[in-house]
């Protein structure tokens, strides 16, 4: 390798303390006056200031370049700078574990074959309003907008879903598969998990019926869902002895309620009631359904049901004919050809929270119980009729951004995700910022990353930048070399240098 010529790189590329900075000093900028204090300053000072600098014309005085009145102004209040309670800001390390969960939601639902959606966080309010009394109605961030409609910011995504699957109509060609990342708004009380503002990773499937045959219903739509959920814990670390599903089907309760001739239209409020059984008094569930009109007598037997943890006990209870038996035993051993049983168990106490299910449901739970359900799902067959389309087939799930991180700090597993830039540009010379930029410019245009410095700052400014964003390459731009067309390249995990033409770098 031919000597460096630059003396000044030559040393530079030395240990840093051999620096000579003379050259790399920074530039001292003239600030104009009325900027050098504002930081000390309230902005009324900063204003008359202005005005005495504007030889005495006063504030909006007319003078060109001087300062409206409009942007400066008496009346600033501090703001809070912390955003709304329970919600986040993503500064850039927070967005780079945003970017990696979602990477692999997207990387997930792509090898499933699904397709992405979105919808508008900016729903009709009537959208998400439903008569079973669901906690998640009055968690609603809900208001008039300026031309007097119900709005809401969406505080789940499978709403959305229905209206733009009844919009679209006979144009889809079913089965559809979607999925979507989206922010969801719910008015929550805050806990480990649960905040005001989340992104939900949803998966869909639209038009595969249980189809029912001798031997039961065939439930592959919700297997391959519980497979795609597997596969996203394989893909961050988290393994069976982790998570689990609870799996359950509302068909159970339906059986139960259909025993003591409980009118189907309160199927839905009935789940809603049950599903707060870990949250609210037993005493206060019963009175609940009592209240729907469920005799005392239904109420007992439905809570007896609803402890049980393993179908065998089921099918004592209920019998062995009903469909509920038949789908779990059907979806248990689907399971075991998709390879996942070992992340499965039957638990009837899941109904879920929402009113629309109409078959199986199912939670993702961490085993450790710290915290609150990891994602959860199930079918839904009637809720586009809610909406007054026609009813499609449909199960999903919903799952959460916060809970997962929760549990990947519990595990020790969250990555260390660091910036990573391909190379690193430096004009040693002022007049050189725009050969720099040239540099710059063809690397980028061949898929390389880079960071241009943009200011004349010392080499060992450089070298430490080089170390925050772990840059592979320091590509150097010197008078001496660059003079033969060349550029020196250092490579910063070797220590390796040269000079390459600029024609031949890459
Ligand atoms: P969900 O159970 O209400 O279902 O929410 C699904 C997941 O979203 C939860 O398991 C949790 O991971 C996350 N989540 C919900 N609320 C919060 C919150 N306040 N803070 C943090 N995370 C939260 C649904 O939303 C259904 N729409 C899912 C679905 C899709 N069913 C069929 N398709």
């Amino acid at each position: 390798m031919p000597p460096l010529l630059n003396p000044r790189l030559s040393l530079s590329l030395k240990p840093l303390f051999l620096f000579s900075q003379s050259s790399f000093a920074p530039r001292k900028f003239q600030i104009p006056r009325q900027f050098v204090s504002v930081k000390s300053r309230t902005f009324s000072s900063l204003a008359s200031e202005q005005s005495s600098d504007n030889g005495g014309t006063g504030v909006g005085g007319g003078r060109s370049g001087a300062l409206s009145p409009s942007l400066v102004t008496e009346d600033f209040q501090r703001i809070d700078v912390n955003p709304p309670k329970g919600t986040r800001d993503f500064p850039p390390e927070d967005m780079r574990l945003r970017n990696w969960l979602f990477h692999h939601f997207r990387e997930v639902s792509r090898l499933f074959g699904f397709e992405e959606v979105d919808y508008p966080v900016l729903e009709s309010e009537a959208l998400f309003i439903r008569k079973a009394g669901e906690e998640i109605r009055d968690q609603l961030y809900c208001f008039e907008d300026r031309g007097n409609r119900r709005v809401a910011l969406r505080p789940e995504l499978t709403p959305s879903l229905a209206r733009l699957v009844i919009q679209k109509g006979k144009s889809l060609s079913l089965p559809l598969k979607w999925f979507a990342i989206g922010q969801c708004w719910r008015y929550e009380r805050m806990t480990r998990g649960r905040r005001r503002e989340h992104y939900q990773w949803n998966m869909d499937i639209l038009g595969v019926p249980e189809v029912t045959d001798i031997s039961g219903s065939i439930l592959i739509a919700e297997a391959e869902l519980m497979a795609s959920i597997v596969a996203f814990f394989k893909r961050i670390g988290i393994t069976e002895s982790d998570v689990g599903f609870k799996v359950s089907s509302r068909k159970v309760l339906q059986e139960v309620l259909r025993c003591y001739s409980v009118p189907e239209n309160l199927f839905g409020k009935v789940c809603i009631i049950i599903d707060k059984i870990e949250k609210i008094p037993i005493d206060e569930i019963k009175r609940e359904l009592n209240a729907t009109g469920l005799s005392e007598e239904a109420i007992e037997e439905l809570l007896q049901v609803l402890s049980i943890k393993s179908l065998t006990k089921l099918e004592e209870i209920l019998g062995g004919a009903g469909e509920a038996i038949a789908d779990l035993k059907q979806l248990f051993s689907l399971a075991e050809k998709f390879g996942y049983s070992e992340w499965i168990q039957f638990d009837a106490s899941v109904v879920r929270g929402l009113a629309y299910y109409t078959g199986i449901v199912f939670e993702g739970f961490d085993r450790d119980r710290k915290l609150r359900a990891i994602c959860g799902g199930g079918r839904y067959d009637r809720l586009l009729s809610t909406f007054g389309g026609d009813d499609v087939p449909a199960c999903g799930f919903g799952f959460g951004d916060a809970v997962i991180i929760e549990l990947l700090k519990e595990k020790g597993l969250l990555p260390e995700l660091s910036l990573e830039v391909d190379n690193i540009v430096c004009a040693l010379d002022h007049d050189l910022q725009g050969v720099a930029a040239t540099v710059a410019t063809k690397l980028r245009g061949e898929g390389q990353s880079v960071d241009l410095v943009l200011e004349n700052k010392p080499l060992k400014w450089v070298f430490k930048r080089a170390a925050r964003i772990n840059a592979q390459r320091l590509i150097l731009v010197g008078n001496t070399e660059w003079q033969k067309g060349m550029v020196v390249v250092k490579v910063l995990s070797s220590g390796e240098q040269y000079e390459i033409k600029l024609d031949e770098l890459e």
